[in-house]
């Protein structure tokens, strides 16, 4: 696979360009870095840069033949058409990456006439946000995507992968994790994604409105819900065996899991993976779980009622009536896993069936990653849901 990244004007600067908004790494470090997750995901990796409009549409062009297209357009993200006119010329999945978060700068930026032909847009991550990028591609080129909208919004949207073999398949919702903040998105869990594919599972990779974009509790819980109940538009034509849906989240994604459970939904759920979930909102906003995420997603002012936190909160809402595996490791930097310790001793005392596995030794990010042993133990688990 050979993947060309195209960096656009002024970012031959950084490393002593605002260094507090796009860090000390230098164009040279970044492109150094970038070869060498080329390796790691067993492609080839072609940088460019040039702070010329033409010369990056001449690049783009030259793209053709390779297999997908990483581009920082810089300031021209914000109003180069013709830019925006090659990418769809060239017809390559191409992913736009930006190193700060646009959303949260002038309001200009948050402006980008590209990418409504690109196939994601990440942004806010730093330089690890190219690394991303070259996994998404990879992932798409590993197993083949249809990108559904289940409802209006652009973020009410995900991505079906349907695996080989006998059907109708089982299905597995994907959850993704990043303390319901937009700087994520559902490509954190494209590896998971192709896993589980591989292994005889339809998987329902979805997006949701997240803090910064409309989220927050109550939409961010609407959207799930709607992607989970839009299953039944096109399970016929997919073969999906909606008698057998697992919801699997990760961290605030092991939120979202949980807290489908208590909405009636439209689809029915077997059971729920949460793996290293948020599933106490009090305790996690004592712990300072994501730098006050708790109260960004909650909107929470201090004269809001409580009644609105305990509606948000799992282990208010318990038991939850449907089996759960719960899968915490504890070494997790990210969620304390004593909010897993004790919300699962909590659910099995209300009556929950529970499995619930604490993970010597390991962190919160091997939860979702097919490289690491501790994702064997999840699939484990997850193969025996089916
Ligand atoms: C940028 C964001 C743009 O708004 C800006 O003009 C850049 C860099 C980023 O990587 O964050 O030059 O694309």
């Amino acid at each position: 696979m050979r993947i060309v990244i195209i960096n656009g004007p002024n970012l031959n600067l950084i490393g002593t360009r605002s260094p507090e908004i796009y860090g000390t790494t230098t164009l040279d470090e970044l492109e150094a870095l970038c070869h060498g997750w080329g390796v790691e995901a067993e492609c080839v990796i072609e940088t460019y840069q040039s702070n010329h409009e033409g010369d990056i549409i001449d690049r783009l062009h030259a793209a053709r033949g390779a297999d997908g297209v990483i581009i920082n357009p810089g300031a021209f993200t914000h109003y180069s058409y013709a830019i925006r006119d090659a990418i769809d010329a060239i017809g390559l999945p191409t992913v736009e990456v930006h190193i700060s978060n646009v959303r949260d700068r002038e309001p200009w930026r948050r402006v980008s006439v590209v990418s409504d032909v690109c196939v994601s847009t990440i942004f806010g991550r730093g330089i690890p946000g190219y690394r991303d990028a070259i996994r998404h591609l990879t992932a798409r080129a590993a197993w083949p995507v249809e990108t559904i909208a289940y409802g209006p919004d652009s973020d009410n949207v995900g991505d079906l992968r349907i695996p080989r073999g006998e059907s109708p398949h089982p299905v597995a919702v994907l959850l993704h994790g990043g303390h319901w903040r937009d700087t994520a998105a559902r490509d954190l869990l494209d590896p998971a994604a192709v896993d589980l594919t591989r292994r005889g599972w339809a998987t329902w990779n979805i997006e949701f409105a997240r803090v910064g974009s409309g989220g927050g509790f109550r939409s961010t819980t609407a959207d799930v819900a709607q992607a989970i109940g839009s299953l039944s538009d096109f399970a016929e034509g997919h073969e999906l065996d909606l008698s057998n849906v697992v919801v699997i989240g990760h961290g605030s994604g092991g939120h979202l899991a949980l807290l489908a459970a208590v909405g009636k939904s439209e689809v029915p759920i077997s059971a729920i993976v949460a793996l290293a979930p948020i599933g106490d909102l009090e305790a996690a906003h004592e712990a300072g779980v994501g730098d006050g995420a708790v109260e960004a997603f909650m909107r929470r002012t201090p004269e809001q009622s409580q009644e609105r936190h305990v509606a948000a909160s799992p282990i208010m809402n318990l038991p939850l009536g449907v089996p759960l595996l719960i899968v915490h490791g504890d070494e997790d930097e990210r969620v304390p896993v004593s909010i897993s310790r004790s919300f699962a001793g909590r659910a099995a005392d209300e009556g929950d069936t529970v499995v619930y596995h604490e993970l010597e030794g390991v962190g919160h990010e091997a939860l979702t990653d097919p490289t690491m042993p501790a994702w064997v133990k999840v699939i484990d688990e997850v193969d025996r849901l089916r």
